[in-house]
């Protein structure tokens, strides 16, 4: 029994040094110190043994079964410090690397002077309001005055969804809408997308750019018209810039003009840039007419009101001496980059 012991022993020590998880410990546990372990079948045999060799064997049974316990837990213990350190040497993060750079970024020409020009609006006292691009036939021409075969329809030929729908070829549509939900005073700007079956070219994009202003209250006048434009190009261009209204017509203003910008580039002598006029055209205006007015359920004897729209490509062409409208909307980075 002693020898058997002893070989019970080393190869428990043996096996327990080899196993590589908890599973095969606690198989190994069952193996030897279990009901039916190698160990507890030795002390189950001592009752055969005689009165000097049972403390002797005893002692060495219960030597080995504490071995073989300790070296369980030893095991158990050097076991879960291995899976720390492999989970330590996998999740290792070295703080050393250099980080990784993500390109970033801008604000197209567009959206920036967009963003000057509404908050010299707001600076006045506007709202901003959106309006639909999809538009009725009416929202878009009717109701500002351009009845079917009016040649104002000429110049605004755009894209279709059927008779009635089309995308709107300018956001006047916008101020309708506003005046038939809302009472005067009315103070808003209507920036957004418009779209005209143009062929593309420099100066042409089958969509574009406006943003329309409307003001409607009592007593307002041409005058109010001419200062808040004023106030607005000087805020936008400069202190300095000079301002010409040229007298124009539109079906939904009366009297109406177009705003002129003294070229800032050579201050009205004539250049490249104004294509040798001296001024530059940014927008159209005009008091908004009485019929528009009755159209949106105002009473013209009692309200007026001025009216704008402006193009903001052109804008924006102008501000940044870019020459080419397509550039805007080819999203080369390039270009994209220099503002
Ligand atoms: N909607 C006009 C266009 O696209 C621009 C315009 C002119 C708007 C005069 C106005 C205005 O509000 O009063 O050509």
């Amino acid at each position: 029994m002693k020898q058997e012991l002893e070989a019970i022993r080393q190869r428990a020590i043996s096996e327990l040094e080899a196993a590589k998880g908890q599973q095969e410990l606690e198989t190994l546990r069952v193996k030897y110190l279990g009901k039916k372990g190698e160990v507890t079948a030795i002390l189950k045999k001592m009752g055969s043994l005689s009165a000097e060799e049972r403390p002797v064997i005893g002692q060495l049974a219960n030597e080995v079964r504490t071995m073989i316990e300790d070296e369980i837990t030893k095991r158990a213990a050097e076991l879960k410090e291995a899976i720390l350190q492999e989970r330590l040497k996998n999740e290792a993060l070295d703080v050393t690397l250099p980080g990784r750079q993500r390109p970033l970024g801008a604000s197209h020409p567009l959206s920036i002077v967009l963003d000057e020009i509404k908050e010299i609006f707001v600076g006045m006292g506007f709202d901003i309001v959106d309006g639909p691009e999809v538009e009725t036939d009416y929202y878009n021409f009717e109701a500002l005055n351009i009845p079917k075969n009016h040649p104002a329809r000429d110049t605004q030929d755009t894209f279709y969804i059927n008779e009635n729908i089309l995308l709107r070829t300018q956001t006047s549509p916008v101020q309708v809408r506003v005046m038939e939900k809302q009472k005067p005073p009315i103070r808003i700007i209507s920036p957004g997308r418009v779209y005209r079956s143009d062929a593309v070219d420099a100066t042409h994009s089958p969509l574009f750019h406006q943003i329309e202003g409307l003001v409607v209250a009592e007593g307002i006048t041409f005058a109010d018209l001419k200062g808040t434009l004023e106030t607005f190009v000087k805020r936008l261009y400069g202190e300095d810039s000079v301002v010409r209204f040229r007298p124009h017509h539109f079906p939904f203003t009366e009297p109406s003009a177009e705003v002129d910008v003294q070229c800032f580039n050579c201050h009205g002598e004539g250049c490249r840039l104004c294509k040798g006029e001296g001024w530059i055209e940014i927008l159209g205006c005009g008091m908004v007419h009485p019929k528009v007015l009755q159209n949106c359920g105002i009473d013209p004897e009692k309200y007026s009101g001025f009216a704008l729209g402006m193009g903001l490509e052109r804008v924006v062409m102008r501000r940044y001496n870019i020459d080419d409208l397509r550039l805007f909307y080819e999203n080369d980075v390039r270009f994209l980059k220099q503002f």
